[in-house]
C-alpha cells in the first residue's frame, strides 16, 4: 500500500480538488483507494456523498463511489494501518490549510508529498512555508503547479523553475485553470468523466501515470525512533508531538 499526502499551508491551491480528481483516476486504474479528510471542512467527504446522492438521483451510471474518511490528525497512523489490512493499495490524504500539526503528520506518514501551488507572485511567495515543512521532514515531495491561466501557460514554467530553486522537484504536469475542473466537482463527478476528450482529463491521466510509477519508486519509509512523550511545555512545537513510532514502510 502507497500513501500519497497533498499538502500545502496555503488555502485554495486546489489540494482537494486533486485529491479526487487522482482518487478517481486511481480508481478506475483498479487501484482500491481511500481517501482521509483531515480537513475539519470535510469538502472531500461532503463530494463522496454527493458523488452518491446525485447518481442515485439522476439515474446516473459510475463504477464505484469513492470512499473517504473523515479524521483528526493524530488518529492517521491507526487509521493508515487499517486501511492497509482492508486491502487499499492506495491512501491519499487530503490536509487543511493553516494547521501545522496535521499537514506535519500527513507528510510524516506519506510515500510521496504533493504540493499543490498556484503560480501568482504571493502564492509563490506563501509556498515557502510547505517548502520549509517538506524539507524539515526529509519528505519526498514534488510540487504541482495548479491553476495556470490557459492563456498564460509561460507561467507553469516560471513558476516550475522558482520552486526548483528551493530545491522542490517538480512534477512532470502542470495543471491549468480549466471549467471542468469546477463544474465536475459541483455535479460529483471528477473533470475527465465529464469532458473525456477534453484538455482537464489530459492532464489528469498525466498526472495519474507519473504518480502511479513516483508511488512505486517512492524510497521505502524508515520506521522513526521512539522517543520520549513530549513535555506540556513542548507542545507549541509541531514537531515535538511526531517524535514517536510511526507506520512501518509500504509494502
Ligand atoms: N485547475 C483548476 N481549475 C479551475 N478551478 C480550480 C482548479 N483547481 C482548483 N480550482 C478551484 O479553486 C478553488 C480552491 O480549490 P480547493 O481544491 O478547494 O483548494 P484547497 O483544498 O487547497 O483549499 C475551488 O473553487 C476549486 O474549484
Ligand atoms: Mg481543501
Amino acid at each position: 500500500m502507497k500513501t500519497l499526502s497533498i499538502v500545502s499551508t496555503k488555502g485554495g491551491v486546489g489540494k482537494t480538488t486533486l485529491a479526487v480528481h487522482i482518487a478517481v483516476a486511481a480508481q478506475k486504474a483498479k487501484q482500491k483507494t481511500l481517501v482521509i479528510d483531515l480537513d475539519p471542512q470535510g469538502s472531500a467527504a461532503q463530494w463522496a456523498k454527493d458523488r452518491v446522492r446525485l447518481a442515485e438521483q439522476h439515474g446516473r451510471w459510475f463504477d464505484t463511489p469513492l470512499d473517504v474518511r473523515r479524521l483528526f490528525a493524530n488518529d492517521l497512523v491507526e487509521e493508515i494501518a487499517a486501511a492497509k489490512r482492508q486491502g487499499y493499495q492506495l491512501v491519499i490524504i487530503d490536509t487543511p490549510p493553516h494547521a501545522d500539526f496535521p499537514a506535519a503528520r500527513a507528510v510524516e506518514v506519506a510515500d510521496l508529498v504533493l504540493m499543490p501551488v498556484r503560480p501568482g507572485y504571493f502564492d509563490l511567495h506563501a509556498a515557502k512555508a510547505t517548502i520549509n515543512l517538506v524539507h524539515d521532514m526529509r519528505a519526498h515531495a514534488f510540487f504541482v503547479v495548479n491553476q495556470t491561466p490557459h492563456t498564460s501557460p509561460g507561467m507553469a514554467a516560471d513558476a516550475a523553475s522558482y520552486l526548483a530553486s528551493k530545491d522542490i522537484t517538480p512534477a512532470p504536469v502542470s495543471i491549468t485553470m480549466l471549467q471542468p475542473y469546477v463544474r465536475a466537482l459541483r455535479d460529483g463527478l471528477t473533470a475527465p468523466e465529464i469532458a473525456p476528450e477534453g484538455r482537464s482529463a489530459e492532464e489528469i491521466n498525466a498526472l495519474w501515470s507519473w504518480l502511479a510509477q513516483a508511488l512505486i519508486n517512492a524510497p521505502q519509509k524508515k520506521v522513526v525512533e521512539a522517543a520520549p512523550e513530549p513535555a506540556p511545555a513542548m507542545l507549541d512545537d509541531p514537531f515535538a508531538r511526531l517524535r514517536r513510532p510511526i507506520i512501518e514502510g509500504a509494502a
